[in-house]
C-alpha cells in the first residue's frame, strides 16, 4: 500500500489523540480541528497530521508516493453508519404510496406488507442477485461518505434464508472497501406460519439459527425487534441470553412505537446499542444513564414514516451518549445518505453540526465496536477519510441538504 500525503487542507476535522471511547453531553459541542493542515497516511493508517507550517521537515524523511493537494477543501473522518438493512431483494415504493393514501406503517405490516413483504421477495432471490443488488447501494453510500457500515439480516426469517442473507453480508465484507459488521436479526418479524405460535419461532432462532450463525462466524452482533406485534421483552431476553452464551453482543430495535421496558432489559444484558428510541418514558432514559450501552437515533426513519423524532436534546441534557445512523431499508428509510441524516439531525432534532458530526463519527464507531480503528483522525487509526467539495464551512453540509458535498473518499 502506498504512502499518501494530503496537503493544503483548509481544515482537518475530528483530529487528535486519546479521545474517550464515546462523547456525551457537553463533550459533544466541539469538534477538534486544525486549520491549514496536512495528513500523512502510511500503509492505510494515519501516520501523522498537523499544521502545514510543521509539515516540511517531515516530508523529505518520509517516502511519499502520492500527494493529494486538498486545495483549500476540508478533510473529515468517514461517516459511520451503525444501523442498516442494506441487503434486500426489492424496494417497496408501493407501500410508500399506500401511506400517502392514508395507511400507517403499522397498518401495512398488519396486512402482510412490510418486513414480511421483503421476506417473500428475498426467499426467491439468489445469493448472487442479492450481492450484486446490495453492492449497488454500498457503492452509493460510499459516494456520500460512509466508510463503515453495519448490515443486518432479518428479511430471511427462516434458517435457510437468514443464512443466505448473512453469507451475502459476509461477501460484502470481503469485497467492499468499507468496514462492515454483520448483525443477525432473525427476530425481525413473526413469519406468517408462526403467527399463532411465536414462542416456537423464538425457539427456532435460538436452537437452529443462532448455533449456525455462531459456528460459521456469520455475525458480529445479534438484534431483536422488541415491539408490540413483534417480539416481547421476555422473548428478547430469551434471545439475548442465548446470544451471550454463544459469545456475541447485541444491538437491538426498541421503543420505535411503544415503550415496553426493552431498554431496561437490554442495558441489563449489556447490549452494545439500543436503537430507534422515538417513544421514551423517564425510566427509559434513567436506564441508559451511566451504562455502556449507546443509543442510536434514526431521524431519516422518523422523516419517512412520519413518526416522532427521538429527543436528541434530552439525551444531551441527560449526558446519555448517542450516535446517528441511517436505518437504510426498503420500508421505513430508503436512503443511506448520512449527509441527509446530518441535516435532519440539525433541522429536526436541533443538534448543532458539531454535535451531529460527533454522533456520526466517534460515537458511531463505538456503537460498532470500532472505536480503536475509526471515528477520529488519530495516529494508528485507519485512514478512511472524506475530502469535501469547495464548501465554506462544516455547517454548510447539513445546511445545503439534498446535495452531495463529498468530492472524493481517500483510503476506501
Ligand atoms: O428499523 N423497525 C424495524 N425494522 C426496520 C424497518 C424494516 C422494514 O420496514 O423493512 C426499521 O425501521
Ligand atoms: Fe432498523
Amino acid at each position: 500500500m502506498s504512502n499518501i500525503l494530503i496537503k493544503n487542507i483548509q481544515a482537518l476535522f475530528q483530529c487528535g489523540e486519546n479521545f474517550p471511547a464515546f462523547l456525551k453531553g457537553k463533550e459533544m459541542d466541539n469538534v477538534p480541528q486544525i486549520q491549514n493542515a496536512f495528513v500523512l497516511i502510511e500503509n492505510g493508517l494515519i501516520k501523522d497530521y498537523g499544521s502545514m507550517k510543521d509539515a516540511p521537515s517531515m516530508f523529505h524523511e518520509t517516502n511519499i508516493f502520492e500527494t493529494i493537494d486538498a486545495n483549500g477543501k476540508f478533510v473529515l473522518p468517514c461517516f459511520i453508519d451503525s444501523h442498516t438493512h442494506i441487503v434486500f431483494a426489492k424496494y417497496r415504493e408501493e407501500e410508500f404510496v399506500d401511506r400517502i393514501n392514508g395507511l400507517s406503517y403499522e397498518d401495512i405490516a398488519k396486512k402482510g406488507g412490510g418486513i414480511l413483504n421483503s421476506a417473500q421477495k428475498l426467499a426467491s432471490s439468489s445469493e448472487e442477485f442479492l450481492f450484486n443488488f446490495s453492492m449497488e447501494r454500498i457503492n452509493l453510500i460510499k459516494k456520500y461518505g460512509t466508510g463503515a457500515v453495519e448490515i443486518k439480516s432479518g428479511y430471511g426469517l427462516s434458517p435457510d434464508a437468514e443464512i443466505k442473507m448473512l453469507r451475502v453480508i459476509k461477501k460484502i465484507k470481503e469485497k467492499s472497501t468499507l468496514d462492515v459488521k454483520a448483525t443477525f436479526l432473525g427476530a425481525h418479524a413473526i413469519p406468517l406460519e408462526y403467527k399463532n405460535n411465536t414462542e416456537k419461532y423464538v425457539d427456532l432462532i435460538i436452537e437452529k439459527m443462532l448455533p449456525i450463525v455462531a459456528e460459521e462466524q456469520l455475525a458480529d452482533f445479534v438484534d431483536v425487534f422488541c415491539e408490540r406485534n413483534y417480539f416481547s421483552v421476555k422473548q428478547m431476553e430469551k434471545i439475548l441470553i442465548a446470544t451471550d452464551k454463544v459469545g456475541l453482543r447485541s444491538k437491538v430495535h426498541v421503543n420505535q412505537f411503544s415503550s415496553l421496558g426493552g431498554i431496561q432489559k437490554a442495558v441489563e444484558l449489556k447490549s452494545l446499542s439500543v436503537d430507534h428510541l422515538e417513544v421514551m418514558e423517564n425510566e427509559d432514559y434513567q436506564a441508559l444513564k451511566r451504562s455502556n450501552t449507546i443509543a442510536t437515533l434514526l431521524p431519516a426513519c422518523s422523516y419517512f414514516i412520519n413518526i416522532p423524532y427521538a429527543n436528541a436534546k434530552k439525551f444531551l441534557k441527560k449526558d446519555i451518549p448517542f450516535c446517528l445512523a441511517s436505518d437504510f431499508n426498503p420500508g421505513s428509510t430508503p436512503t443511506g445518505n448520512m449527509q441527509f441524516v446530518m441535516s435532519l439531525a440539525c433541522t429536526q432534532m436541533k443538534l448543532t453540526p458539531e454535535q451531529a458530526l460527533n454522533a456520526m463519527t466517534i460515537n458511531a464507531a463505538y456503537s460498532m465496536g470500532l472505536q480503536n480503528e475509526l471515528g477520529t483522525i488519530s495516529k494508528g487509526k485507519k485512514a478512511k477519510l472524506i475530502l469535501t467539495n469547495s464548501i465554506p464551512s462544516l455547517a454548510y453540509i447539513p445546511y445545503a441538504f439534498g446535495q452531495n458535498h463529498i468530492e472524493n473518499t481517500i483510503g476506501f
